[in-house]
C-alpha cells in the first residue's frame, strides 16, 4: 500500500526534478482576431496577440519562418502609402506600434548580433527581398517581451526596421521561426520548450462564427488533435538550388476542383508537377502558373473583375454570382492530399477601411491564387487551412498531415535527440536566462513515454483574455508592395491622405505605377522584374 501511495510522487519526482526535454510542455498561441484601436472594436487584425515592453504594450506577431530574427515596427511602421493611405490603417494592418519611449525596459543597441539576435538572414531571391538590408538598417532593440502570457524574456533581442523590407501585404510584426530563431532558441535555452520545433495550423476564417476557429502556432511540438493520418516528413533544404528559402520545397502534382457531384476536374495539365515552396506567412493559398487560373476560369465559367486590393491582394476578384461551390484539392508528391474547403478559398472581399474598420463587400468573392511567371510558387497561409505542418529545426525536418479543423487541443511535444544538449539548461548564460523569466512556468506532464500530451486550451483562453485590446470575428492580411524604400516621409502622419487610391477598376489599376518602376530600381536594380510578385497584378 505504500509502495502503491509513494510511486506517483517519486514519478512526479524523476519527471519535474529531472525536467527531461520531453516532458517540458510546448507552448501554445492562438491565430485569431485582435482589435488594434481601443475605441473602434471592428478593427480588427489576425494574428497572435503578444506584448512588447514595459508597461506591456499590446502587438500583434504573424509567424514568419524566412526570418530568424523578431521584428517589431514602432512609430515609423513603412506603410506603403500609395495603398495604405492613412495611419489609422497602417497601425491596424501592423497590429498596433511599439513605443520605445513608453517602455522603461527598452534599450537600445550597437547592432542586432551584438544585442544577442542571429547573425545571418537569408539572401534567398525568392524571399521578400529586403530582407538582406534589414540586419545592416534596424535599430537593434532588448526588451521585455511576452507572446500571449508567456514572458520569453525581460531583455530579448529584436529589430526595428528603418526600411520597407517587405510586400507588406503580410504586413504585421514579424515573429522570426527560421532555423536560428533567435525566439526558438530562447524558449529553448530557458526551458521552456523542450526542442526548436514549431506547428501550425492556420484555422477558419470568413465563415459563421459558429463554423469560424482560430488557428493556432504550438512551440515545442504539436497538436495530434489537428492532424488526421498519417505524416509526410521530409528534409528542410535551405540550399541555393531547391531555390526554396523557408527549406520546405515540394512538388504540387495536382490541383482538383471537386464538383457537388463527386466528380473531380484538374486544372494541370496532364505530367505537370509544380515545384512549390511552403511560405506560411503569404497571403493567399497559392501563387501558380497562368494556366491555373486559365483553367478554373474556363471550367467554373467564372470570369474576374478584376484583382484584388484589399487584404488578399492580387487575388482574382469575382461578382458573387454562380460561384463554383465545390472544395479544392491539392496534391503533392509525397502523397499528402489536401482538401481546401470552398470557404477558404474563394472568400468575400474585405479590406480595412480609413477608420481601421475591417470591412467585407459579400458582393464580391476572392479567389485565392495569384499568377507567377519567373517567381517561384509558393503555397501560403490558406494551404494550412486543410494542411498542418510541423518544422523541427533540430532535426531538421518538416512534416504535414491533412488537418483536422477541431477546436479540441492535444498537445504532444516533439524532441529529438540531438536536441537533448541544450534542453532545459537554465544554467546557461545570457540575459534572458533568469529564472524569473517564465511568467508561467512550463507545467509537467505525468506522461511517461516521450510524447507528453497536455491540454492547451488554458493557455490559449488566457492568451486571449490577459489582452486589453481583444477581438472575435474573422480577418485578414494585405497587400502592398515593397516601393519607397528610401523614402524619407514614411511616418505615416506625413503621407497625404486622399485620392491617390482607389481600390477597384481597371483603369485605376493600369494608372498605378508599374510595379517594376515602384520597387525594383531603389535598392536592387538586379531584381527588377523578377520576384516582385505584385507586378503580375499589373500584367492582366
Ligand atoms: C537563419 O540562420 C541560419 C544560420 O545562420 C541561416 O543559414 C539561414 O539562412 C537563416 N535564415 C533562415 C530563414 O533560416
Ligand atoms: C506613450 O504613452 C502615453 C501615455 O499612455 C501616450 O499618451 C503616448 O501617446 C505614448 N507615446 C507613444 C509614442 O506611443
Ligand atoms: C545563431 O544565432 C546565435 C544568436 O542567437 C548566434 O550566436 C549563432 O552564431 C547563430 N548561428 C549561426 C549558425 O548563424
Ligand atoms: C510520422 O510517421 C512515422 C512513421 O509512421 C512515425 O515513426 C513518426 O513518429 C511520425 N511522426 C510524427 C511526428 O508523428
Ligand atoms: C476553354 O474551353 C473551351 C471550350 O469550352 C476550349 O475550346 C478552350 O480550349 C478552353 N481553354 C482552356 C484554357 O482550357
Ligand atoms: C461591392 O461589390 C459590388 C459588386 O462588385 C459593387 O458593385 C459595389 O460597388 C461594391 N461596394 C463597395 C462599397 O465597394
Ligand atoms: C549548461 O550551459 C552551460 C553554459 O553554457 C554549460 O557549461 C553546461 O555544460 C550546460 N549544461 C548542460 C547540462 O548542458
Ligand atoms: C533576475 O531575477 C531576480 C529574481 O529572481 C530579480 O530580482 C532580478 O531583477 C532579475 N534580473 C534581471 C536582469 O531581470
Amino acid at each position: 500500500m505504500i509502495v502503491i501511495n509513494f510511486l506517483p510522487l517519486v514519478l512526479i519526482c524523476v519527471l519535474v526534478c529531472a525536467m527531461p526535454c520531453e516532458d517540458i510542455e510546448p507552448l501554445a498561441f492562438p491565430i485569431t482576431d485582435v482589435q488594434i484601436l481601443p475605441d473602434n472594436s471592428k478593427s480588427f487584425t489576425k494574428g497572435i496577440p503578444a506584448g512588447v515592453g514595459t508597461p506591456r504594450q499590446n502587438i500583434v506577431f504573424l509567424p514568419w519562418p524566412e526570418l530568424n530574427n523578431t521584428w517589431i515596427y514602432d512609430e515609423q511602421p513603412f506603410c506603403d502609402s500609395s495603398i495604405i493611405f492613412n495611419d489609422v490603417i497602417c497601425r491596424v494592418r501592423r497590429g498596433n506600434l511599439y513605443s520605445e519611449v513608453n517602455s522603461s525596459s527598452y534599450k537600445k543597441t550597437e547592432d542586432i548580433p551584438s544585442a544577442g539576435g542571429a547573425p545571418v538572414e537569408t539572401e534567398s531571391k525568392g524571399a521578400e527581398s529586403g530582407i538582406g538590408d534589414l540586419l545592416s538598417s534596424s535599430v537593434a532593440v532588448r526588451d521585455r517581451l511576452n507572446i500571449g502570457p508567456v514572458q520569453v524574456a525581460e531583455s530579448f533581442p529584436f529589430g526595428v526596421p528603418r526600411l520597407s523590407w517587405d510586400h507588406g501585404y503580410t504586413i504585421s510584426h514579424a515573429l522570426g521561426l527560421g532555423s536560428n530563431s533567435t525566439l526558438l532558441n530562447t524558449l529553448v535555452r530557458t526551458g521552456q520548450i523542450g526542442s526548436r520545433v514549431w506547428s501550425i495550423f492556420w484555422g477558419r476564417m470568413w465563415v459563421d462564427p459558429e463554423d469560424a476557429m482560430d488557428g493556432s502556432l504550438v512551440l515545442g511540438g504539436y497538436d495530434v488533435q489537428k492532424v488526421i493520418g498519417r505524416n509526410y516528413t521530409q528534409p528542410l533544404d535551405f540550399s541555393d538550388k531547391t531555390g526554396c528559402w523557408t527549406g520546405m520545397k515540394v512538388h504540387i502534382s495536382s490541383v482538383k476542383l471537386n464538383l457537388r457531384t463527386g466528380d473531380d476536374v484538374e486544372l494541370l495539365p496532364p505530367n505537370t508537377a509544380i515545384d512549390t515552396c511552403i511560405v506560411p506567412q503569404r497571403q493567399l493559398l497559392l501563387e501558380g502558373p497562368q494556366i491555373i487560373i486559365d483553367t478554373f476560369e474556363n471550367k467554373t465559367g467564372m470570369f474576374s473583375i478584376g484583382r484584388s486590393f484589399g487584404l488578399h491582394w492580387s487575388s482574382y476578384k469575382y461578382e458573387d454570382v454562380n460561384i463554383f461551390d465545390g472544395d479544392m484539392t491539392i496534391s503533392l508528391s509525397s502523397g499528402l492530399d489536401v482538401r481546401i474547403p470552398n470557404s477558404q478559398y474563394l472568400v468575400p472581399f474585405v479590406e480595412v477601411d480609413r477608420s481601421g474598420t475591417r470591412v467585407f463587400n459579400t458582393s464580391q468573392r476572392e479567389f485565392l491564387f495569384n499568377t507567377v511567371y519567373d517567381s517561384p510558387s509558393t503555397l501560403g497561409r490558406y494551404f494550412l487551412t486543410g494542411a498542418y505542418l510541423m518544422v523541427d529545426h533540430d532535426a531538421g525536418t518538416f512534416t504535414m498531415w491533412a488537418a483536422n479543423p477541431s477546436r479540441e487541443s492535444t498537445l504532444v511535444s516533439v524532441v529529438s535527440t540531438n536536441a537533448e544538449a541544450n534542453c532545459g539548461n537554465t544554467t546557461a548564460p545570457g540575459p534572458s536566462s533568469n529564472g524569473s523569466d517564465s511568467s508561467i512556468p512550463p507545467s509537467h506532464s505525468s506522461s511517461t513515454s516521450a510524447l507528453s500530451a497536455g491540454s492547451i486550451a488554458g493557455i490559449a483562453i488566457g492568451a486571449v483574455a490577459a489582452l486589453g485590446i481583444i477581438g472575435v470575428g474573422v480577418y485578414f492580411f494585405y497587400k502592398r508592395r515593397r516601393n519607397h524604400i528610401m523614402e524619407p516621409t514614411t511616418d505615416p502622419v506625413n503621407v497625404p491622405p486622399g485620392e491617390k487610391y482607389v481600390y477597384d477598376g481597371p483603369e485605376q489599376i493600369g494608372r498605378h505605377p508599374a510595379p517594376h518602376e515602384l520597387h525594383s530600381d531603389v535598392i536592387r536594380p538586379e531584381l527588377a522584374g523578377n520576384q516582385r510578385r505584385p507586378r503580375s497584378i499589373y500584367e492582366m
